[in-house]
């Protein structure tokens, strides 16, 4: 898969069903013909329980010499002190913007999760009696994930900012940073409290189109949007920086189902296409996202959407599909 000056992509298949949706991710971009040197890092739980350590310093500094990282998922390790290697790397590589399209035969509209402050800001104070989280907003982070979200507003058509500040004053700062920034870009826009949000999802997705929230808001949002659209295991994020980026499935590592060969492979293969689309420009991710809508369609289909199709199945179709794609 590798080519003269080729890009680099560390590679973390991670626990669970990781590695069986990052094999099948790999298959479908060596069968779109993506050329790239593909470095295998193991990061997680399996590691953590060989070594005591999910991540090293030296997986950091490897990860920052690639180009970009492709992830399966990571199970966190029964440790009250352990920080989650994922939202590590988010916050070390800066990658801001958590960007998670959701597409069905009918819906089409993507969640941009600002990635690196709010509830995740780490900085927690915790005891026996009372414990505590400072929820962080500020003005530049605001403002640089809705910048993010009106560069895909602005060619669909419309942004919804989705907070609370009815109750948090800190939500009002982000409201209005948004606003501000939509109206600068002339991005038509709305906003709504977010349990007003949760409802509207699940009655009428179909009104929102681009929605831009805070970290905790856009983590649980986007599990609701996953499941209006029929499974967690059909989802893919790109995590994205200034001039980095991780691409990943929006499931986590799925230890139930693990070594079953019946894990969706589909949010992993979208992951590999928006890794494409950052990499190089959108020709090859059309072309995988056309040969996986063909392979659901043509009824390739794993348990969780009520299949019995196998992860090996899907791929299967995938690269069949991208190979007549090819020939043609
Ligand atoms: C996600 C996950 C992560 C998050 C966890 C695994 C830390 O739920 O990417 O949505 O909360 O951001
Ligand atoms: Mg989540």
């Amino acid at each position: 898969m590798s080519g003269a000056g080729s890009k680099k992509v560390a590679v973390v298949a991670g626990d669970g069903i990781g590695p069986e949706v990052i094999g099948s991710a790999l298959a479908v971009l060596d069968a779109a013909g993506a050329q790239f040197e593909s470095i295998p890092l193991e990061i997680g739980l399996a590691r953590w329980k060989r070594t005591g350590l999910a991540m090293s310093e030296e997986d950091l500094a490897t990860i920052k010499e690639c180009d970009c990282v492709l992830l399966g998922a990571i199970s966190t390790p029964p440790d009250p002190n352990y920080r989650s290697v994922l939202l590590s790397i988010r916050k070390e590589l800066d990658l801001f913007a958590n960007i998670r399209p959701f597409q069905s035969q009918d819906l089409d509209f993507i969640i941009v999760r600002e990635n690196t402050e709010g509830l995740y800001s780490g900085l927690e104070e915790v005891g026996v009696e009372e414990s505590r989280t400072l929820r962080v907003i500020t003005r530049v982070g605001s403002e640089r994930i809705a910048e993010k979200a009106c560069d895909l507003a602005i060619t669909r058509r419309k942004l919804t900012i989705i907070h609370k500040s009815n109750v948090l004053r800190s939500d009002r700062l982000f409201l209005e940073t948004c606003r501000a920034v939509a109206a600068r870009r002339g991005v038509p826009c709305e906003d709504m409290l977010v349990d007003a949000a949760a409802y509207n999802l699940v009655v009428n997705p179909k009104r929102f189109d681009v929605l831009v929230t805070t970290n905790l808001f856009g983590d649980i949002l986007s599990d609701e949007a996953a499941g209006v659209i029929g499974s967690l295991g059909l989802c893919a994020s790109a995590n994205i920086g200034s001039d980095y980026a991780l691409f990943e499935p929006i499931h986590g590592s799925a230890p139930d189902i693990a070594g079953k060969g019946i894990a969706n492979p589909v949010g992993a293969m979208r992951s590999a296409a928006m890794m494409m689309e950052w990499l190089e420009g959108p020709e090859k991710a059309r072309r995988i996202e056309a040969a996986v809508q063909k392979a659901l369609e043509g009824g390739a289909r794993t348990p969780d959407l009520g299949g019995s199709s196998k992860t090996a199945d899907v791929t299967g179709a995938v690269t069949r599909y991208l190979g007549a794609l090819e020939s043609r």
